[in-house]
């Protein structure tokens, strides 16, 4: 036990849950969401056309677009709730209703609410459709023709995993299912006039959309630019306290890194020496510019994970300042480290959450009395 100072039971290797479950779970509803969503908006036009076969009857297509249409709302409805129950963004329940009422991505975040209005008034009017007229009932639910661009702008815009390569392709496909059955709906309709406008948003939304996407989440500086609180950045503006001043050009050591995510990976190898353990999770936080993040843990096997001894922490680096130093204390999912780097000593805090090969967590870089 050389050196930390921790609660003695082995570290979780893969088992720690960590806080952030909620944030998992808001980031995989939305993208389920948005594919139920689309397969929502394709029975629709199908039904629409009366396409059917006597292997797919149309009563087929009917309750397939209300039940797929139900559990899209349903898992609107655990989006919302678990973004309200994250403490990490100042989101309430009034944001979920009431565009610009959250301080978190303002633009971004409310597209979601006008698509989840949208919803809203897609889902009730259905409900109600016995009481309302077809003309009626038909105006509210052709608002699923801009649900659905809010609510993509709204996942590309202020979605974690909105640069990532398959969530890309998932948007895309998606993009080019609704582009063909709006396509299918306009050719559809009577009026000159509403195909014309129908298909040059058609010509015109993709490549909106395209350069939306290269120009903003997929540069560097992205979530500053969407409307990040800087305090939720992990990048705090300098301070005085940091001798650095707050003017632009303030160097890597002018920023403290608070409560920002990252995520990375776990490996668990032998060594070293005899019935020893490494633990080396690597990874980099989620906000640009990127820190690179190494922490290393030795320790021996303890039941189903590993009993830690000692470790070393590594923030920053390829090429720019770095801060690094000895694990002082480890209890549970919170590891604490003394680095010193560029701005002199500094207190690295982590929370951890493995789960299989993955971690991911919050780390803080802290001076000494914070
Ligand atoms: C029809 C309604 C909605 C749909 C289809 C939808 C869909 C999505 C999608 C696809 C993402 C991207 C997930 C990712 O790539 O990580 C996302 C992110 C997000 N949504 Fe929604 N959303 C809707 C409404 C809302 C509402 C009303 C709120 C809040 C009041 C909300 C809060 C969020 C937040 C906070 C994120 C970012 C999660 C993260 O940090 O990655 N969404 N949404």
């Amino acid at each position: 036990m050389s050196g930390i100072a921790h609660a003695g039971q082995p570290l979780a290797v893969p088992a720690v849950v960590g806080p952030s479950m909620l944030w998992y779970i808001t980031r995989a509803t939305g993208i389920v969401a948005l594919v139920l969503l689309t397969g929502t908006v394709m029975l629709g036009v199908i039904g629409t056309a009366r396409a059917a076969s006597q292997r797919w009857p149309r009563i087929v297509t009917a309750s397939l677009h209300q039940n797929l249409g139900l559990t899209a709302a349903a898992l609107v409805g655990v989006h919302v709730v678990t973004t309200v129950l994250d403490p990490f963004a100042p989101i309430g329940l009034v944001s979920a209703f009431i565009p610009f009422s959250s301080p978190y991505r303002p633009l971004w975040l409310s597209l979601g609410t006008v698509a989840f209005d949208l919803l809203l008034a897609v889902l009730v009017t259905s409900l109600l459709r016995d009481r309302l007229s077809h003309r009626a009932w038909q105006a509210v639910h052709l608002l699923v023709y801009a649900c659905w661009p809010a609510a993509l702008w709204h996942g590309l815009g202020t979605g974690t995993d909105s640069r990532l390569p398959w969530v890309l392709a998932i948007d895309l496909a998606c993009m080019a299912a609704v582009a063909w059955a709006a396509w299918w709906r306009l050719s559809l309709a009577a009026s000159p006039a509403v195909r014309g406008t129908g298909l040059t948003a058609l010509a015109v939304l993709p490549v909106l959309t395209a350069a939306f996407v290269i120009e903003g989440p997929l540069r560097p500086g992205w979530a500053l630019r969407a409307g990040t609180p800087p305090a939720l950045l992990g990048r705090a503006p300098a301070t005085a306290a940091d001798g650095s001043g707050t003017s632009g050009g303030a160097g890597r050591a002018a920023v403290r890194l608070v409560n920002a995510r990252f995520t990375g990976t776990v490996t668990v190898t032998a060594g070293p020496g005899e019935h020893r353990r490494t633990v080396t999770i690597t990874g980099r936080t989620v906000v640009a510019p990127a820190e690179r993040i190494a922490i290393v843990l030795h320790g021996a096997p303890s039941g189903g994970g590993v009993s830690l001894t000692d470790g070393t922490v590594r923030i920053g680096g390829a090429g720019a300042p770095a801060w690094s130093g000895p694990v002082v204390a480890l209890a549970g999912a919170d590891l604490v480290a003394s680095v010193s780097g560029p701005g002199g000593r500094r207190q690295a805090r982590f929370t951890l959450a493995i789960s299989g090969r993955s971690v991911t967590g919050t780390v803080s870089l802290l001076t000494g009395g914070e």
